[in-house]
């Protein structure tokens, strides 16, 4: 079966980034002239996926009025003659067939989703997080559809990462090395303090089948009242198969500000337009410092 429909849990506060998110949804802080969710939307429908679910929360209309028309807008632009302008705004409510489904009450990434079942039923499906932008040559979904197509069981997103860091990801234990990339896991923990199995984190890019949700239905709530997704992945690897999938592409975390910087610079950098004002920055910057 062909993944054909993608969820993307958008009901988080964003506290990482707060005051900013106090009223803006944290997906739609920009990174230079694109909101956050752009990106993760575009990797999604450049892998061939066309269906999307965004699980969201109140606060996050925005969202919905970004891949929406506004006749207003391109009214003006219209009148303005900026016609590229109005041809790019006017495509977002033609890039995909988007689905929104509220999560009442924020009880973890298990639990939001879960909230879509019903739109999921066995069909295999994709789960991204936007706030990990990866900013790669093949979108990093569509990596993951390649080895979902051969293994014909879900992959979750892999990283390697500094073991003083495992404790802000899920971390995995790899029971076989199939190749380079891609790895059997045997188990796998969210956010251990001490002693991680292994330095591959899960990143938020997974490919899952129905098998999940149906584990999400028998997690009991963490003490935080969390239902978390790494343990119903967990109980995938106990009872069926699992795969960890080392990506391509580089990685920001863009709820941690210092990696929402640097995604800003890269993607700048990436800027045939931009680029060579941002080496006089950066230069006139290492300056100051050195003296
Ligand atoms: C989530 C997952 C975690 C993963 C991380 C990657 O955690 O629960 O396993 O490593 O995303 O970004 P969060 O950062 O949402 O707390």
């Amino acid at each position: 079966m062909s993944v054909e429909k993608a969820v993307f849990p958008v009901a988080g506060f964003g506290t990482r980034m707060l005051p900013a998110t106090k009223t803006i949804p944290k997906e739609m802080l920009p990174l230079i002239d694109r909101p956050i969710i752009d990106y993760s939307v575009r990797e999604v429908v450049d892998s061939g996926i066309n269906n999307l679910i965004f699980v969201t929360s109140s606060n996050k209309k925005a969202l919905e009025d970004y891949f929406d028309r506004n006749m207003e807008l391109e009214r003006s632009l219209e009148a303005g003659k900026k016609y590229d302008l109005l041809k790019e705004i006017r495509s977002f409510s033609e890039l995909a067939n988007i689905t929104y489904v509220r999560q009442p009450i924020q009880k973890g990434l298990g639990h939001a989703i879960s909230m879509p079942k019903h739109l999921i039923g066995n069909d295999p499906f994709a789960v991204i997080l936007p706030d990990d932008v990866i900013i790669s040559d093949k979108p990093v979904i569509k990596q993951m559809i390649e080895c979902y197509k051969e293994i014909k069981a879900p992959v979750i997103g892999l990283m390697e990462v500094d073991k003083k860091d495992a404790s802000k990801y899920g971390i995995v234990s790899i029971e076989k090395k199939i190749n380079n990339r891609l790895f059997k896991l045997s188990d796998m923990v969210e956010k251990p303090e001490t002693d991680p199995p292994s330095n591959y984190a899960i990143i938020g890019r997974y490919i899952l089948t129905s098998n999940i949700l149906h584990n999400i239905e028998e997690i009991e709530e963490g003490a935080l009242g969390e239902v978390q997704l790494t343990d119903a992945l967990k109980k995938e690897a106990e009872k069926g198969e699992i795969y960890g999938y080392v990506f391509e592409g580089n990685r920001y975390d863009c709820g941690n500000k210092i990696d929402y910087l640097r995604a800003i610079i890269e993607l700048a950098y990436n800027k045939h337009e931009l680029k060579e004002e941002l080496y006089n920055i950066i230069n006139m910057l290492g300056f100051k410092n050195g003296k």
